[in-house]
């Protein structure tokens, strides 16, 4: 019971987060309620900084240290954009990063690429970082939402946000350099393209935790399978009621991914997998 009402306490904040963000236009314009016109569906810049910043004090635990208690700089008093390009070409720095972007992203996966002075692992001299790497579990970020928190890092400090928006393009992460230029893999079972499309980056589902958009955990009792087919090629058909209209259509998903996709969901029944 107390979890429903945390989670509908919940739902409500971002409700008006979202509702700030998203209604604005219509309201502003105040002419015949032609909804249809006003892309309702699509997932702004602003509405990703926002969910990265959900995603940087919730789920990716980073306030846990960095606060203004001393166990890691408080990212948010300083702009960590500009802040950047310092750790770079100082010659501790041992990672790969040429761009602000990219050290954000590798100070999140591989913490000690550089290690902040004064906050290294006790007795390494500042060569090991005590952050976790974030994409790996616990606390197990996806691509998305950690595209999503260098997007709230970038424009906290009024930095042009230099990271794309989730769409159906996002190839898997695919790490090792040479995969760059091929098309991304088929997804091969469900798990994979719930990973390959984000959807854990908005939704509870299998090991992850959000409250963007519904849970997933039981859409198979609340929905048909045909809703929620629809649910994923039309996001715009059908807004659940209670959650912003932000889900974005994901045009590259295969037929072959979307029944893998549809037929884990429509088993997804509340109960313990
Ligand atoms: C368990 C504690 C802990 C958690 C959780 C944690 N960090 Fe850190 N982080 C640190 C410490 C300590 C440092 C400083 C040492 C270093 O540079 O690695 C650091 C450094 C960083 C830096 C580099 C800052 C700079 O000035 O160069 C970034 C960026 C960063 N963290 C982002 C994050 C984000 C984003 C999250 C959440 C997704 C997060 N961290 C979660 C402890 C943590
Ligand atoms: C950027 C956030 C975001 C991403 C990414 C996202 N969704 Fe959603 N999704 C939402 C929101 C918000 C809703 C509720 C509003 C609506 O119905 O459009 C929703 C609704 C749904 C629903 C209907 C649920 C219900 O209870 O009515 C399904 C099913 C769904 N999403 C599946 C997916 C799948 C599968 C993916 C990945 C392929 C995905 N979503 C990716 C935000 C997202």
């Amino acid at each position: 019971m107390t979890a429903l009402f945390k989670a509908l306490g919940f739902s409500i904040a971002l409700i008006l987060v979202f509702a700030s963000v998203t209604y604005v236009l219509p309201q502003v314009r105040g002419e015949a309620p032609e909804e249809e016109e006003v892309n309702l569906g699509e997932l702004t810049m602003d509405d990703f900084v926002a969910m990265g910043e959900k995603l940087y004090r919730g789920k990716g635990t980073c306030t846990l240290c960095h606060n203004n208690l001393g166990r890691a700089p408080d990212l948010l008093t300083y702009n960590v954009v500009s802040v950047s390009l310092e750790r770079m070409a100082d010659e501790g720095y041992q990672g790969q990063a040429g761009d602000a972007e990219t050290y954000l992203r590798e100070s999140m996966v591989e913490p000690s690429a550089y290690v902040v002075e004064g906050f290294g692992k006790k007795g390494t001299n500042d060569t090991e970082s005590p952050m976790p790497a974030v994409d790996q579990p616990p606390i197990q970020l996806s691509a998305v939402e950690m595209d999503a928190i260098i997007a709230f890092m970038q424009q906290k400090d009024g930095n042009p946000v230099t990271v794309a928006l989730p769409s159906g393009d996002d190839a898997p992460a695919v790490e090792s350099g040479e995969g760059a230029a091929t098309p991304p893999a088929l997804a091969q079972n469900a798990e994979e393209a719930l990973a390959k499309f984000g959807c854990a980056a908005c939704h509870s589902v299998l090991q992850s935790e959000s409250p963007v958009g519904p849970s997933l955990r039981d859409v198979g009792k609340r929905l048909s399978v045909e809703q929620i087919r629809t649910s994923i090629v039309d996001p715009k058909a059908e807004i659940a009621p209670g959650f912003p209209p932000i889900m974005p259509e994901f045009p590259n998903m295969a037929l072959a991914e979307l029944n893998l996709v549809v037929q884990f969901l429509a088993q997804q029944d509340g109960s313990e997998q």
